[in-house]
């Protein structure tokens, strides 16, 4: 098992998560299985779970989605990688975020497809100038709920404008809706799915954030037309979703726990990433700028310019590592020439005293005064 060092994204709290009934929850759903358990599963995934899927966006997100029409994965690879393969053709170019997940890029690239990295401003993805720089492309992937990794909402304007793009071009677009579930203040804004009049949009959902990672489920609501097409896919080739959690999970969600839990982690991250903001105001003066965001798990230290004039975002990073600290740097989330620096700041995984205590560490860590290592924290 790695272990997690402060300030690592992208994880929950899976010590808050209740263990306890989800065993029992496993244990009542397979010690004397019934019999649809023990047949061929359904590529398309368990329907009690994609029918609690179903609810849950409904409730949550605004999205009227048939079960049929959801589409349970083993997570956001798969699920690109089955999009790719069944609606796009080899070659074909799809629009990216830049800066954004290099795994999608990944994904996209194994499906054959072209990526074509176009870059965000201060409302998300910019489709005018994306079009501009690639006007063949085919599909769009985007984080409109909050971009990856920056955070940024993006408006209900441009929300249109990029669904009236895909209507133009005949296109695609991708939703990657990894995180909505913890917003601090105000409404979500609707999915962009929830918008979408023309059947293009494909929404994509992951267990990752708030079950757990190493769950390995996911899910992809799909506008009927290519829900058909992707269960044909994936009825050739096998779905990679393991049958096994999935009816445990759907009464997890069925019986009211799974929202339950996510209202009480919002209150608990909410209140990590505050800890955090005044952790930064405390220790981090002329070296890193962070300021709170409505949602999401991490935040982004942008570099002062002093701080940049004495080191990338790269060695930042590693210096960060060398004191038991792990922050990503932000150029490593760009395909191309990055245009600023920063760390990645995750604080859902980590109480408000291990957010203190780290927030010290890495200000020594990035400091003039010369470097103490800790070897007890040495990553590599
Ligand atoms: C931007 C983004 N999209 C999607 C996901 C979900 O991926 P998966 O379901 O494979 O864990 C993540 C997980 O970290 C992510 O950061």
């Amino acid at each position: 098992m790695r272990s997690r060092h402060p300030f690592q994204p992208s994880s929950p709290d899976l010590e808050l998560f209740p263990h306890a009934v989800w065993a029992k929850l496993l244990e009542m759903t397979w010690h004397s299985p019934e019999q649809a358990l023990l047949g061929r599963p359904d590529p398309a995934g368990w329907f009690p779970l994609r029918a609690a899927i179903a609810d849950h966006l409904a409730a949550w997100r605004g999205i009227a989605a048939a079960p049929e029409n959801i589409i349970v994965m083993s997570g956001m690879s798969e699920s690109l990688e089955l999009i790719g393969r069944a609606l796009l053709s080899a070659g074909s170019k799809v629009l990216v975020e830049e800066p954004g997940y290099g795994q999608l890029r990944a994904a996209f690239a194994d499906a054959g497809l072209v990526v074509c990295p176009s870059p965000v401003d201060s409302h998300g993805f910019d489709i005018a100038q994306a079009h501009r720089n690639w006007s063949s492309a085919v599909a769009v992937a985007v984080t409109p709920s909050r971009h990856y990794p920056l955070g940024m909402t993006m408006p209900l304007a441009r929300r249109l404008e990029l669904l009236e793009w895909a209507r133009r071009r005949d296109a695609l677009v991708i939703e990657d809706d990894y995180d909505s579930e913890y917003r601090f203040e105000g409404r979500p804004l609707p999915a962009l799915m929830s918008l979408d009049g023309e059947e293009r949009v494909l929404y994509l959902g992951s267990f990752s954030k708030v079950v757990s990672t190493a769950l390995r489920l996911a899910f992809i609501v799909a506008p009927p037309r290519l829900a058909r097409r992707l269960i044909a896919r994936l009825t050739e080739g096998g779905s990679k979703a393991s049958l096994v959690p999935q009816p445990a999970l759907a009464e997890f969600m069925r019986s009211g726990r799974f929202a339950a839990h996510i209202r009480r982690m919002r209150r608990v991250y909410a209140s990590r990433q505050q800890a955090l903001v005044t952790a930064a105001r405390r220790h981090f003066a002329g070296l890193l700028d962070v300021s709170a965001s409505p949602a999401g798990m991490h935040l982004v230290a942008t570099m002062t310019p002093a701080l940049s004039q004495r080191m990338s975002d790269k060695d930042a990073s590693r210096r960060a590592a060398a004191m038991g600290v792990s922050a990503p740097p932000l150029t490593a989330f760009y395909a191309g020439k990055p245009d600023r620096q920063g760390l990645i700041l995750g604080y859902a995984a980590f109480d408000e005293t291990v957010i203190e205590r780290a927030a010290v560490r890495l200000a020594e860590a990035l400091g003039t005064r010369p470097l103490r290592v800790c070897t007890r924290f040495l990553l590599f």
